[in-house]
């Protein structure tokens, strides 16, 4: 018990951990003790001195924010002492506060006030003229600032220097003239901006797009648990609904996946849900144009234009494109309808070429969104979070905070490259040089893992081979950097007990990510938490869509079109043969549709035409089609040529789950109601499916994922049920039930490299 004391709090003994703030102590053993400058995920300033406790042996009272526990410490947190020096701080407080509580939007549900009730007298020898300032002042154009109302306790600005990192908010002025502001030569643009206003204990930070827009005790207010949809971190959030719409955005502490916190991307897009374009009810073209129309008029259209295309020109004419935005259940079910009814394995989720296949079984992180805390090295390649994952840029930066080494390879000054040991500044096409320069120093410099590859990889001989003819001095010659920093990566990154490597999923040249795969494995730096391997996605639910089998050559559960136990399994399922070979991806259907091979197309949540690099060569292949189905929450461009356009629900209108870029399998629940007639995807697909003759009998969501449970052997044991508050990393472990944190983390696991000679792209793996 070393890392233990003994300590006692009013009158009763506990043990609790060595060096543990007497706050946390408090806490952990269910003694509340009053704070507001006190933040678990900051450090202590001891600022507002709501905290004070009695200490047996101290003369003063004790701050409990800033006093670590030791062994035989006595502490009243409510003796006459205590108490009183409580009331004051409250009554110092309120001195200068503006009570103006009616018409503050932390009203209800504002520490200060809470404090007030619990810790004041209730009465004050104070009767100051109160502050008034011209109010609010925007610091930003989301988040505003009532200074009267400010307490000083400086989270606001500890969040922007500890958390954030851009230090873009500071004190102005001294004493009693104090008042936060940004600080000199910068904006408060952060990505990260609206934390501030969530961590304000009181109502000083306002957002506003929420200010005065609703009252937590508003008899129509509810608050609704889900998932963010603006990345694929899958940050979980409560959403505050009134009159069946959005009215703000807060978040809703996973720790492994977010660790309290939201980016402003997630915080702040919600108007698009409630936006007037929003499509409302199916459109069937009708003499060249679209017309609205009924439900079971345009499921009909659809069910007879596809029987029609079948007949008179099969099933491989016919393609669907999921959304990597919708959900695992829409997914599912559109790979489902057509393998099982269509009868063709042209299906994806993507429009754009997929990256060449890695010599990993899974694709997928191998770690976790918290293991990156663990890492002691964390090598990032041509990536970046702050853009395309934020919150994984927080946990970075924490990782960074605990000692862990950045090595940032890329062109991009990205804002990790300020926290990184190395930058090694290369132009894009060059990174994966660098990184097939990096392999070859370990392997020449003798730093790879023996015991670890001769137990557990194959084809490491062909690749250190290779690795050894690779000539450095070429590498630097070709991409400027020195020999010097090839080197010092490559041993930092070998030499670390725990070592990670990110790459965008989607990277090409494929040279870069089976660099840093082979490199992971001549290391042994896979497995453990801390030492792993993260190609990340970059669309929502970009890897539910992959273990869903929404790609032309992956069934569900990734496992590969030609394998054929699980063709039988699914074939079992679903009462119909799974189709031969791989099929058409997004980008073969576009050319097919060009070249006159395609002849109807199914798209959900995709605008091919706007995201083209040339949208006339795509508006030229769809007017190609016999016939094009859109499902989408507005009109797109690539609507607008449609033969049917079908309206979809916004994330907040429907159910079902998401699987973020860690492999964690979280629910999405329904706040608010789809605009007009639309309806939530799965249930159109589902009425298609049913409208062809399909085996589609599913009530809600929750039955496509008891299906999926089945059809998908990584995600054996996922129910609705079972994922609960924080989600599941798949696989479910059978022993316990929990999710797996670690890929191939069992001892037995072997891995085959990656030739170098093999590396290069296709369009469709396979
Ligand atoms: Fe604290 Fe809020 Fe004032 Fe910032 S604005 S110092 S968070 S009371
Ligand atoms: Fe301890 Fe502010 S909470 S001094």
């Amino acid at each position: 018990m070393e890392n233990t004391v003994k300590i006692t709090i009013n009158g009763r003994e506990y043990v609790v951990p060595k060096g543990m703030l007497l706050v946390d102590a408090a806490k952990s053993v269910g003694i509340e003790i009053p704070v507001f400058c006190y933040h678990p995920k900051m450090k202590p300033v001891g600022a507002c001195r709501m905290c004070l406790v009695e200490v047996e042996k101290a003369p003063k009272l004790q701050t409990a924010c800033t006093s670590p526990v030791a062994d035989g410490m006595v502490v009243r947190t409510n003796s006459p002492r205590a108490v009183a020096g409580q009331n004051a701080t409250i009554e110092f407080l309120l001195a200068n506060h503006p009570l103006d509580c009616p018409v503050c939007d932390r009203g209800g549900e504002c520490p200060l006030q809470d404090n007030t009730f619990g810790y004041g007298r209730g009465v004050s020898r104070f009767a100051e003229v109160k502050r008034h300032f011209v109010k609010p002042i925007p610091l930003s154009d989301k988040v505003l600032l009532d200074r009267e109302r400010c307490i000083m306790c400086y989270r606001c600005v500890r969040f922007t220097r500890e958390i954030a990192g851009d230090e873009t908010l500071t004190v102005l002025e001294r004493g009693s003239w104090s008042q936060i502001g940004v600080m000199e030569g910068k904006t408060f643009d952060s990505p990260f901006s609206g934390n501030t206003i969530e961590i304000c204990p009181v109502g000083a930070l306002t957002s506003s797009m929420y200010r005065f827009r609703a009252r937590p005790w508003d008899i129509d207010v509810k608050t609704v648990p889900t998932v963010c949809a603006q990345c694929p971190v899958g940050c979980n959030v409560n959403l505050t609904i009134r009159d069946d719409a959005i009215k703000r955005v807060l978040s809703r502490e996973n720790t492994p996946v977010d660790d309290g916190w939201l980016c402003d991307r997630g915080r702040f897009t919600y108007e698009f849900v409630a936006a007037p374009d929003r499509l409302t009810q199916p459109m069937i073209r009708r003499n060249g144009q679209l017309q609205p129309a009924s439900w079971s008029e345009a499921i009909a259209e659809i069910r007879d234009r596809l029987q029609e295309t079948l007949v008179k020109r099969g099933a491989a004419s016919v393609a669907g494109v999921a959304s990597g935005r919708g959900t695992n259940e829409e997914a599912y079910l559109l790979q489902k309808l057509m393998r099982s009814v269509i009868g063709t394995n042209n299906v994806d989720y993507t429009f754009r070429p997929h990256p060449a296949a890695s010599a990993l079984d899974f694709d997928a992180a191998t770690g976790s969104i918290a293991g990156l805390e663990r890492a002691n090295v964390i090598v990032l390649a041509d990536v970046n979070p702050i853009k395309e994952q934020p919150i994984l840029d927080l946990r970075l930066k924490k990782a960074v905070g605990n000692g862990a080494k950045l090595i940032v390879i890329g062109p991009d000054k990205i804002d990790l490259v300020t926290y990184a040991a190395h930058w090694l500044k290369v132009d894009r096409h060059q990174v994966g040089a660098v990184a097939l320069g990096i392999l070859a120093a370990v392997v020449q410099e003798n730093l790879t893992k023996g015991e670890f590859v001769d137990a557990r990889v194959r084809g490491a001989d062909e690749v250190m081979r290779r690795a050894r003819e690779i000539d450095l001095d070429r590498v630097c010659a070709e991409t400027g950097l020195t020999r010097e920093q090839i080197l010092a990566a490559a041993r930092l990154y070998a030499g670390a007990a725990n070592a990670s490597v990110m790459y965008r999923r989607s990277d090409r040249p494929a040279e870069l990510a089976s660099a840093l795969i082979d490199l992971s494995l001549l290391c042994g730096q896979i497995g453990r938490p801390g030492a792993a391997i993260y190609p990340l996605v970059r669309q929502t639910n970009e890897q539910g869509a992959l273990d869903m089998g929404a790609t032309p050559d992956r069934l569900p559960g990734q496992r590969t079109i030609d394998d054929s136990e699980a063709k039988a399994h699914l074939a079992d399922l679903w009462g119909r043969p799974v189709p031969e070979g791989p099929g058409l991806s997004g980008a073969d259907a576009l050319r097919a549709a060009a070249d006159g091979q395609l002849a109807a197309l199914y798209v959900i949540g995709h605008d091919p035409v706007t995201n083209s690099p040339d949208p006339e060569a795509v508006r030229s292949a769809l007017g190609k089609l016999d016939f094009l189905v859109v499902q989408d929450i507005v009109l797109t461009e690539t609507g607008k040529l449609a033969s049917v356009v079908l309206p979809g629900a916004a994330f907040v209108e429907k159910d079902g789950t998401f699987t973020n870029l860690e492999r964690r399998v979280q629910r999405l629940r329904a706040g608010t109601t789809p605009r007009g007639e639309a309806r939530p995807d799965w249930q159109i697909i589902r009425d298609l499916g049913v409208a062809l003759g399909g085996d589609f009998d599913y009530q809600s969501s929750s039955d496509v994922l008891a299906e999926i449970a089945l059809a998908a052997p990584i995600y054996r044991g996922i129910t609705t049920g079972r994922l609960r508050a924080g989600g599941l990393q798949w696989p479910r472990r059978g022993s316990d039930g929990g999710g797996t944190e670690s890929l191939y983390d069992g001892n037995d696991q072997t891995f085959t490299c990656m030739p170098i000679e093999a590396t290069g792209e296709t369009s469709v793996r396979g």
